[in-house]
């Protein structure tokens, strides 16, 4: 039977500018269009785990507004679970800035995280039976870190397997990274993290070997145009990156992180979820957007079998 995902994370509402090419300080450009949509990376991954076949629910807070609709509206659309989304009575829905550059289809962001910056221990103590009841815990860093370190030793305390994407990049304490399971930050996270400059697969092996040391059970670093590395105490490898048509690579990460969960809660291992992860990950940069570029599972199951089998 699969294991349940629990998503707890942001969500916040995507506000994004296409552009021929990104400003530099002080610059105006002339954009080419812009389009308000779900986001937050909290939300994107569980959206992405829910479209790739997981059973998800996500805990996500939303201000007393117009953009806390768009979260609810959205989920009631994809049929996912909304029993966990608290609202706050003062603090605005999170909002994030986003530029994507047309011709490269890269982006710059900026998260203004609002409500779900403001989440109680209360909202936490909520949760904790649906916490306690996961296969699998998925956590990202757009929360207030209080509740975010509660909501790991709940998780630690129940043996639930947790897994961080430590994104955006920031240091955390070792006892904090001791309790978790899998960590999946990209090549610029796991810099900060670990302090080592990632640049070819045997950046990475060092780096993940950090990890490891801190108590750390596995490791997947995300490596842009090289690929995607897992490592664990018995084994490593790096996965090339799939060659597909980008429009936009915003929520790429979020996508492998969806696509990397559904695969371990069916059961599959470290380096098989990858390949989940990896797959789901270029699709995702195929369409434009974060949450409503997620591809679908019987997509994700035909490329992965398309270039895994
Ligand atoms: O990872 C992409 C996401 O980061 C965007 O949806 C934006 O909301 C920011 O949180």
């Amino acid at each position: 039977m699969n294991k349940k995902v629990v998503v707890f994370g942001s969500f916040v509402v995507d506000l994004t500018g296409r552009t021929p090419r990104l400003p530099v300080p002080g610059e105006t450009v002339m954009g080419s269009s812009f389009v308000m949509g779900p986001g937050g990376k909290g939300s994107n991954q569980a959206v992405a785990a829910h479209r790739a076949g997981a059973d998800v629910t996500l805990v996500t807070k939303v201000g007393r507004d117009v953009f806390g609709t768009v979260a609810t509206d959205f989920y009631k659309k994809e049929n996912m679970d909304t029993s966990y989304i608290f609202e706050d009575e003062e603090k605005e829905t999170g909002c994030a800035l986003i530029l994507v550059d047309e011709s490269t289809a890269q982006n710059e962001i900026v998260v203004i995280s609002g409500a779900c910056g403001n989440i109680t221990l209360e909202d936490v103590e909520k949760s904790r039976k649906l916490i306690e009841s996961a296969g699998i815990l998925l956590l990202q860093l757009e929360i207030n870190l209080d509740a975010l370190y509660k909501v790991i030793d709940i998780a630690y305390e129940a043996g639930v397997t947790i897994v961080l994407n430590p994104a955006p990049a920031a240091q955390l304490p070792d006892e904090v990274l001791r309790k978790i399971n899998i960590v999946t930050p990209n090549e610029t996270e796991a810099q900060v993290l670990t302090g080592v400059k990632i640049e070819n697969q045997a950046d990475a092996k060092k780096a993940a070997q950090v990890f490891l040391d801190k108590g750390v059970k596995e490791v997947v670093i995300t490596l842009g145009s090289l690929g995607a590395f897992a490592m664990n105490q018995e084994r490593n490898e790096l996965v090339e990156r799939l060659n597909v048509e980008a429009v936009d690579t915003t929520g790429a990460g979020d996508a492998f992180n969806g696509g990397f969960v559904m695969a371990l809660a069916e059961g599959k291992d470290l380096f098989t979820a990858l390949r989940y992860g990896n797959v789901t990950g270029a699709l995702s940069v195929t369409k434009p957007g974060t949450a409503p570029a997620m591809p679908y599972r019987k997509d994700v199951q035909s490329m992965y079998e398309k270039n895994y089998k």
